[in-house]
């Protein structure tokens, strides 16, 4: 098979790409070794960034998200019981849309699908080869049988554990990396949210997030250990957490309801640079991993993949290497100050085992300075909604 563009994993970067290629005119497929009905039920991130929005209804796949996604115009930040309010619309006049990952990649598989579009479910054996060639090839397996794809670029979409960026000669690329002495224990359960818009909460008991997918079903995150086993807690242990983190009044404000879902999240910050090899390039996960607090993964994600398409559009347009060239520069410039706000979110809001007390009381004080200031509030709002995108 040949093809212009081999994608490699489809989650929202290697679908939002092929939807992106296709607006474009440039041809694609995608590869993915799980099965549709896993990828479409995987639970992950919540929050959608302004712009992000509005490429998804430029895309003609935002519908569902403008009709069930849930726009929210501030957050609280809570500290041992007592909330604040960052108003995202007062400070910045932009708001965030929760609406699952899950949701997204169901719109983004049934968008492409419909347009005739290849997605390849259930490969084994994938991987990638001469990449500083103008062929590279993507090889994989599917019900046994051995396949093969000529491309002009592959596109590495296959997440922190995938192929595309260990195929890289060794020495190429540089890894920075932060991992962080703790993780997130996370469920979906059919109750009512505690609050209308996210709580980022911020307890001596260790940190706590109260999100939701619809009006009948939450999603919280406690803080634990990095290898937390979540089958060790039950679901009575994990609401009562739940609640004594929320402070006095979690007893009364927390409804209960059955756990659908649980799972715990380690935490890290990873960037690769650069982003590229020969024809390879590799865009969201397989490139960089923020911890969860500062909601950006899937948006950072969806960036890079835009940015890719427009300088594969520049290149099959002009024959312009430009924009190709410069792919790693412009990704990293949104991807290094993402990594700052997540890193600065996830170090204010968690109880950090290893901090002394002139850190914790730093910590407390840096609470009350982003909840009490108007610049700082507008920084972390303007950072939560998302950086502009140009
Ligand atoms: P992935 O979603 O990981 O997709 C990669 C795909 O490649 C997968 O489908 C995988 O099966 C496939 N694949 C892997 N290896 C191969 C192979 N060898 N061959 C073929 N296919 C392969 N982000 C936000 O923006 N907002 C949030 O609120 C948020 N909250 C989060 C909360 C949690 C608990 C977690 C875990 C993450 C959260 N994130 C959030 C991060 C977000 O989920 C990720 O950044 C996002 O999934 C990245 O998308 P991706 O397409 O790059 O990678
Ligand atoms: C959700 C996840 C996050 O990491 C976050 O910062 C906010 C919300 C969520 O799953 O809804």
């Amino acid at each position: 098979m040949r093809v212009q563009v081999g994608i490699v994993g489809a989650g929202p970067a290697g679908l939002m790409l092929s939807l992106l290629l296709h607006r474009a005119g440039i041809s694609s497929v995608i590869v993915e070794n799980r099965s549709r009905a896993y990828v479409e039920a995987r639970i992950r991130a919540g929050v959608i960034e302004h712009w992000a929005t509005d490429l998804l209804d430029e895309l003609g796949v935002g519908a569902r998200m403008r009709k069930q996604g849930l726009v929210h115009e501030g957050i609280e930040i809570r500290v041992n019981g007592v909330g604040r309010r960052i108003d995202f619309k007062q400070l910045v006049n932009k708001t965030i849309t929760v609406y699952g990952q899950h949701e997204v990649v169901k719109d983004l598989i049934q968008a492409r699908l419909a347009q005739g579009g290849t997605i390849e479910f259930e490969v084994s054996e994938t991987s990638v080869d001469k990449l500083d060639s103008d062929q590279p090839i993507i090889r994989f397996k599917k019900n046994g049988e051995p396949h093969e794809i000529t491309c002009d670029f592959i596109a590495g979409c296959d997440g922190f554990h995938g192929v595309c960026r260990p195929s890289v000669p060794k020495g190429l690329l540089t890894e920075f990396e932060r991992v962080y002495p703790f993780g997130w224990l996370g469920i979906l359960a059919e109750s009512p949210p505690v609050n209308y818009e996210l709580i980022y909460n911020h307890h001596d008991r260790g940190f706590s997030l109260y999100a939701m997918r619809a009006p009948t079903i939450t999603r919280a995150y406690l803080q634990c250990d990095p290898d937390e086993d979540a089958n060790k807690w039950s679901d009575e242990e994990i609401w009562a957490e739940l609640k004594r983190r929320l402070g006095p009044e979690g007893e009364t404000r927390l409804k209960t309801g059955r756990i659908i879902e649980k799972g715990v999240t380690a935490m890290r910050s990873f960037v690769v640079e650069p982003m590229q090899f020969g024809r390879l390039f590799l865009a969201g996960d397989a490139a960089h991993i923020v911890p969860p607090t500062g909601a950006k993964g899937m948006n950072l994600a969806i960036a890079d993949v835009l940015f890719f398409s427009r300088a594969l559009e520049a290149f099959y347009k002009t024959k312009s290497t430009t924009l190709l060239d410069g792919y790693t520069t412009k990704c990293l410039s949104r991807i290094w100050k993402a990594q700052r706000f997540s890193y600065f979110m996830t170090t204010m809001l968690h109880l950090n085992p290893k901090d002394g007390d002139f850190d914790r009381r730093r910590q407390l004080a840096e609470l009350d300075y982003v909840t009490s200031s108007k610049a700082a509030s507008t920084a972390l709002a303007e950072n939560y909604v998302g950086l502009p995108i140009n």
